[in-house]
């Protein structure tokens, strides 16, 4: 069965315990420093997620690579933030923000932004990114994306954006993006990073990136986190500044664009007529998306990780 279905409520409350029981335990013996405890409390959502009941929907494995990567490669500038759209349990924040410390001893890129619109999901993060003492660095704000934004305006400024990582909602990840745009808050050469472009999917956000002018796009392929047979791809794409529209996606995108939403309720067990999602429907889906996307010439290039592909501006 799909690792997600089971009771998400309980799953959370597991977790929740998991982390506080085993963290106590080992910060018993010694005095423990702040980059000490996100590595801990990281490696014990690792741990937990394992558990194929216990699976987490979570940016870690190759995902975590290619995000950490892009991270690096940006020329951060002081005034420069990372903004995160979906935050879940703050795994992914708690990352940039254990790299933005270890990096730039939390000067450049130090503030991590990351928004939640499920205020269970954001208080269990807090209470994690607390845990493992990077409250300093990252903030978790409670609302959808883009009500969110117009106030990240008035707190950072103009071109205040480095890095941007979409991994809330594929559908509409291309009009968040529109909405940076429109704002001003993308900083010259800010990273935009996309998870789940093919699982399952963000078609509008993909053509957006490939065909309008204000963007240079990487894609890379890879294994969805713990889930070995089934492939994903994620966008990396710099802003070159504002430069045009991109052509009007064709219809045939605008539906697969609907149907991956379709596909999205599925998996969260939101369409119980239609039965659970297997590891066979989400091969089969993902095949599916990228067969769309390689019809218009879109194509990913293999993951191999940090070292080989160091470079991840596009
Ligand atoms: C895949 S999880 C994020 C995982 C996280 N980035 C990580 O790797 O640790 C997606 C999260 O996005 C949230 N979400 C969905 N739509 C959203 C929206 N419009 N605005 C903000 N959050 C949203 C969901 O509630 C969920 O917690």
């Amino acid at each position: 069965m799909q690792p997600a279905s089971g009771n998400h409520w309980e799953k959370l409350g597991a977790v929740v315990e998991f982390v506080e029981m085993r963290q106590q335990q080992q910060q018993h013996d010694a005095s423990i420093s702040p980059a000490v405890a996100v590595d801990q409390v990281l490696r014990l959502l690792d741990s937990f997620a394992q558990r194929r009941e216990h699976w987490l929907k979570v940016a870690g494995g190759a995902k975590a690579e290619v995000l950490e990567t892009a991270f690096e490669s940006h020329p951060w500038q002081p005034h420069e933030v990372t903004l995160e759209c979906g935050t879940f349990l703050g795994y992914s924040a708690m990352r940039l923000a254990s790299l933005a410390h270890k990096r730039f001893s939390g000067v450049l890129g130090a503030r991590i932004m990351t928004v939640e619109v499920d205020p269970v999901h954001a208080c269990i993060a807090r209470h994690f990114i607390d845990l493992a003492g990077c409250s300093r660095i990252a903030e978790v704000s409670i609302g959808q994306v883009k009500d969110v934004l117009p106030r990240f305006v008035e707190n950072f400024g103009f071109h205040a954006l480095g890095l941007v990582f979409m991994d809330h909602k594929g559908t509409i990840f291309h009009t968040d993006l529109e909405s940076l745009e429109l704002l001003n808050l993308l900083g010259p050469q800010c990273l935009e990073v996309a998870d789940n472009v093919a699982l399952p999917g963000a078609p509008l956000l993909l053509w957006h990136l490939a065909f309008g002018p204000s963007w240079d796009l990487k894609v890379h392929a890879m294994m969805e986190f713990l889930e070995p047979n089934t492939e994903d791809w994620m966008a990396v794409a710099s802003y070159q500044g504002p430069a045009g529209q991109a052509p009007p996606a064709p219809p045939s995108w605008q539906r697969l664009s609907w149907h991956t939403d379709h596909m999205r309720r599925r998996s969260a067990g939101l369409r119980p007529t239609e039965g659970d999602m297997f590891e066979q429907d989400r091969v089969a889906y993902s095949r599916h998306v990228r067969r769309h996307y390689l019809s218009a010439g879109i194509t990913a290039l293999p993951w191999h990780g940090p070292v080989e592909s160091a470079d991840l501006s596009p």
